[in-house]
C-alpha cells in the first residue's frame, strides 16, 4: 500500500463483528516524544485528550538521565496539560555508558519512571549520548533483570556499512537476542518494530519481551517517501520497509497476542527541520493516531481487537491497571488538518489532509 490509508468504503470488511461506531477502554500510548518548552506546550495536549498514559521518551537535549530529571520534566508535562485532562506521563530514563546501576535501582522505587530507555549511539535524533554497546553495559543489565523494570530499546545497528533498510534485523541478531538470553528475567520492549524478522521474534520471544507498533508502519510502506518526489514527513527511524514488512506487523498487532501494543513513535519536528539538506527523522501522528490504528484494524477486518492492542497489552506488561473510562471512536468521517502551527515552525500531521473514517468523539486536535 502507498501513502493512502485504506478507503473504507472500499473494504466492507472493514467493520465486521461491528456496529458504526466503538467504544474502547481509554487508551495508552506506550511510546511517545513530547519534546519540551514551546514544543511540549503544542503538542502535549493532542496526546492528553486521548490517551490516559504515555510512556514519554528521554531524548531531550540535555538528555533526561537521572530520576531527578525525569521528575522535573513530568512536572513540566503535567503544567502543559490542559485543564482537567486525565492523563498521566510515564517517565524513562536515557542510558549512557555512564549510567550506574544506582540510578537504575533509583528508577525502579519511583512511581513515576517506567523504563529505562537504549539509544544506539547514532542511531536516531538526540542519540549522541547513547549507549556504544548494550552488551557491554553488565551492571546495568543486572540491575534491570533484578529489579523488573523494563528495558525499551531502539532496536537498530548503527554500523555504518549496514544498509539502512538492514539495520533492525541486524541489530537483533547480533545484539538484541544475544541479551534476551544472557539475562533470562530482562524485560524488554523492542521498540516501533518494522521487519516481518521483528514480528516474528517477538512473537516467538517468551512473555517478557513485548513490541509497540507505530500507526506509520501498520499504513504504509517505504514506497510512501518517494511517492511522487522526496516526502520528508515519511521519514522516521526506524525508516519505513517493504509491503510484506508492513503485513506482518498488521497481521501481528490485529493477532491477538498479548506481546504487540501500542506506541506511536508520534515524534515532533518543525517544518524547518524537516524540509532540510539534512532532515530531521520523525512523524508526529499523535493527534490522528488512534483513527489511524483503527483505519489499519478495520483495513484487516479486526476491529474488535483494537481494544487489546490499545488498551489493555501494554498496561498488562507494564504491571498498570486498565484505565477507567473509555473513548468513542464515531463512524464520521472527516480530514485532519495538514499542519499544526504556521510557517517555519509548523508541524506536519500525519494523514493531514486525507479521508480518515473513524474520529475520537469529544476530542480536539
Ligand atoms: C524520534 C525523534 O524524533 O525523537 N524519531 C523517529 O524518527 N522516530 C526518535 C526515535 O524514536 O527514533
Ligand atoms: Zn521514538
Amino acid at each position: 500500500m502507498t501513502e493512502n490509508p485504506p478507503d473504507a468504503a472500499e473494504h466492507p470488511g472493514a467493520t465486521r463483528g461491528s456496529s458504526a461506531s466503538l467504544e474502547i477502554t481509554r487508551p495508552d500510548d506506550w511510546h511517545l516524544h513530547l519534546r519540551d518548552g514551546a514544543l511540549l506546550e503544542r503538542v502535549v495536549p493532542a496526546t492528553a485528550r486521548r490517551f490516559g498514559r504515555a510512556i514519554v521518551m528521554p531524548n531531550l537535549v540535555p538528555a533526561v538521565t537521572t530520576v531527578e530529571a525525569a521528575l522535573a520534566y513530568r512536572g513540566r508535562i503535567l503544567a502543559a496539560c490542559p485543564e482537567n485532562a486525565d492523563f498521566e506521563p510515564l517517565m524513562t530514563l536515557y542510558l549512557t555508558d555512564e549510567t550506574p546501576a544506582s540510578e537504575i535501582e533509583a528508577a525502579a522505587k519511583s512511581p513515576h519512571v517506567a523504563g529505562i530507555k537504549v539509544y544506539p549511539r547514532g542511531a536516531t535524533t538526540h542519540s549522541s549520548e547513547g549507549v556504544s554497546d548494550l552488551a557491554a553495559c553488565v551492571s546495568v543489565l543486572e540491575a534491570l533483570a533484578s529489579c523488573g523494570l523494563p528495558l525499551l530499546v531502539h532496536g537498530e545497528t548503527t554500523a555504518p556499512e549496514c544498509d539502512v533498510f538492514d539495520r533492525e534485523r541486524v541489530y537483533l541478531e547480533e545484539t538484541l537476542s544475544k541479551v534476551i538470553d544472557r539475562y533470562p528475567t530482562l524485560r524488554v520492549v523492542f521498540e516501533h518494530i518494522t521487519t516481518r524478522e521483528a514480528a516474528a521474534f517477538v512473537r516467538e520471544a517468551p512473555a517478557r519481551v513485548a513490541a509497540t507498533i507505530t500507526p506509520q508502519h501498520l499504513l504504509l510502506n517505504r514506497n510512501a517517501i518517494f511517492e511522487g518526489g522526496l516526502r520528508p514527513h515519511h521519514y522516521c527511524l526506524p525508516v519505513l520497509k517493504r509491503e510484506r514488512d508492513r503485513l506482518a506487523l498488521l497481521a501481528a498487532a490485529t493477532s491477538g497476542d498479548p506481546s504487540f501494543f501500542l506506541g506511536t513513535d508520534s515524534a515532533p519536528h518543525t517544518r524547518d527541520s524537516k524540509e532540510s539538506d539534512c532532515g530531521c527523522a520523525g512523524i508526529y501522528s499523535a493527534p490522528v493516531a488512534l483513527e489511524a490504528y483503527a483505519e489499519a484494524f478495520a483495513s484487516a477486518g479486526a476491529l474488535d481487537r483494537l481494544e487489546g492492542f490499545a488498551s489493555c497489552f501494554g498496561a498488562d506488561f507494564y504491571g498498570l491497571p486498565h484505565n477507567a473510562s473509555r473513548v468513542r471512536l464515531a463512524e464520521q468521517p472527516w480530514s485532519p488538518p495538514d499542519w499544526n502551527g504556521e510557517g517555519e515552525s509548523a508541524i506536519r500531521v500525519f494523514l493531514g489532509g486525507q479521508r480518515l473514517r473513524y474520529r475520537v468523539e469529544d476530542a480536539r486536535l
